[in-house]
């Protein structure tokens, strides 16, 4: 399922008083490399890791485990695996949370888009690495790819196996990812996702296999590029995904509840009244086929905004293709 700008166009709407802490002295560590014991390396370009928790930094309790296993390791560690990363680039770390992908939400991602907003502005700032859990990457890659204004690149990294399992993919995708981060060839290509060797455009990226080493990729727009020999190799020049719209969220304090509604056949119809009683300001229903659902489910969607005004919006449940606006009088439209 596609996500929809016009859903975003919602976040930036509502903002509450409460300002987000960004207090950080605390996360901030610069690495130092043990063998010369420094930080800096004036020749060599400079990227910041914001490390979120997920699988990369997860433990299980023997080498052949590859679920159920917990997540507790932090920047440190995850640099810690991966020393030669030292010798491409000086290394920066914030640790912006320590979860599982399915408990990222509104605070730790509005703090990681200003925080990388803040982060690429420095002139000596090449790019910047997010390490993330797997199950909704995709959807923190597509925040970030809506919300991060710089052409410097900002790269998604995670692992399907944890750091304690045999072939763990997690150490050789964080140095591919601090790679492209720090190479010249990954300017102007928008916020990318890196794991198994591919380099994926977070606007088209999903996870389409939930326990495979080959799942992020991009069915219909393809990949951008691959790893090889540890080198980025892209496919095509620089492009933009069409129909990207970024918005400022530097002011922005809190996102509107939105819910995802799955459509089938005999949807029950009443779910759309839940959301609003649950305070939904916003919901989009992954509809079947082209964006439908059936005529009962969508004469009470019309009921519902008839009488609330909240924005229904149409996407589809099948993974590609392009939505149309199926029933009624929908408060907004798929694209
Ligand atoms: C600093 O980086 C440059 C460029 O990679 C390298 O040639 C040099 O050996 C590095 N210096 C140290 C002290 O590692
Ligand atoms: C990396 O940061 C150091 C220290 O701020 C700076 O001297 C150096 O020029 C930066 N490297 C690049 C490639 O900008
Ligand atoms: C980093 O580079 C230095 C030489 O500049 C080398 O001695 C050291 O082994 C390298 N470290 C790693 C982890 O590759
Ligand atoms: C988001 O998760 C973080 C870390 O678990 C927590 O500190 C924060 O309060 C949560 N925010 C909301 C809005 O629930
Ligand atoms: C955010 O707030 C600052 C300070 O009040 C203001 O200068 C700036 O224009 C605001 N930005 C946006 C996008 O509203
Ligand atoms: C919703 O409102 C529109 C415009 O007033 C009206 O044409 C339509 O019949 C209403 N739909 C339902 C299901 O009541
Ligand atoms: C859902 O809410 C709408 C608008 O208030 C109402 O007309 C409709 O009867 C409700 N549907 C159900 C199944 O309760």
């Amino acid at each position: 399922m596609k996500y929809s700008t016009q859903l975003l166009g919602l976040f930036t709407s509502v903002a509450l008083a409460a300002p987000i802490d960004l207090s950080r002295s605390d996360l901030h560590k610069l690495f130092i490399r043990q063998d010369v014991q420094s930080a800096v390396n004036a020749s060599l370009p400079n990227v910041t890791i914001f490390a979120t928790g997920g699988t990369i930094a997860s433990q299980g309790t023997s080498n052949t485990q590859t679920t159920g296993y917990s997540v507790g390791l932090g920047v440190q560690q995850l640099v810690n695996a991966v020393p030669e990363i030292l010798n491409i680039s000086n290394i920066a770390g914030y640790q912006i949370s320590n979860v599982d992908s399915g408990s990222i939400n509104e605070t730790i991602s509005l703090k990681l888009a200003k925080m990388i907003n803040e982060e690429l502005a420095k002139s000596t700032v090449s790019g910047v690495v997010v390490t993330h859990g797997t199950d909704t990457l995709e959807e923190t890659a597509f925040f970030l790819s809506s919300t991060i204004t710089s052409s410097k690149p900002v790269i998604l990294v995670g692992a399907m196996r944890p750091a304690t399992a045999l072939s763990a993919d997690g150490p050789l995708n964080l140095f591919q990812a601090v790679t492209l981060a720090a190479s010249p060839a990954a300017h102007n290509r928008g916020t990318m996702v890196v794991l198994n060797d591919r380099i994926g455009s977070a606007f088209y990226t999903t996870k389409n296999n939930a326990n495979t080493l080959d799942t992020f990729f991009s069915t219909e727009a393809g990949q951008l590029g691959v790893f090889v020999n540890q080198v980025p190799f892209f496919f095509y020049a620089p492009a933009e995904p069409v129909g990207r719209v970024t918005f400022d969220v530097a002011n922005v304090t809190d996102l509107a509840q939105v819910d995802i509604l799955y459509s089938h056949q005999d949807m029950d119809p009443y779910l759309f009244n839940v959301s609003i009683a649950g305070g939904a300001k916003g919901i989009v229903f992954a509809g079947v086929g082209a964006g439908g659902m059936s005529r009962v489910a969508s004469l009470n969607a019309e009921r519902v905004f008839n009488a609330t005004g909240v924005p229904i919006v149409a996407s589809h449940r099948s993974s590609d293709g392009e939505d149309i606006v199926a029933v009624g009088a929908y408060g907004g439209v798929g694209e």
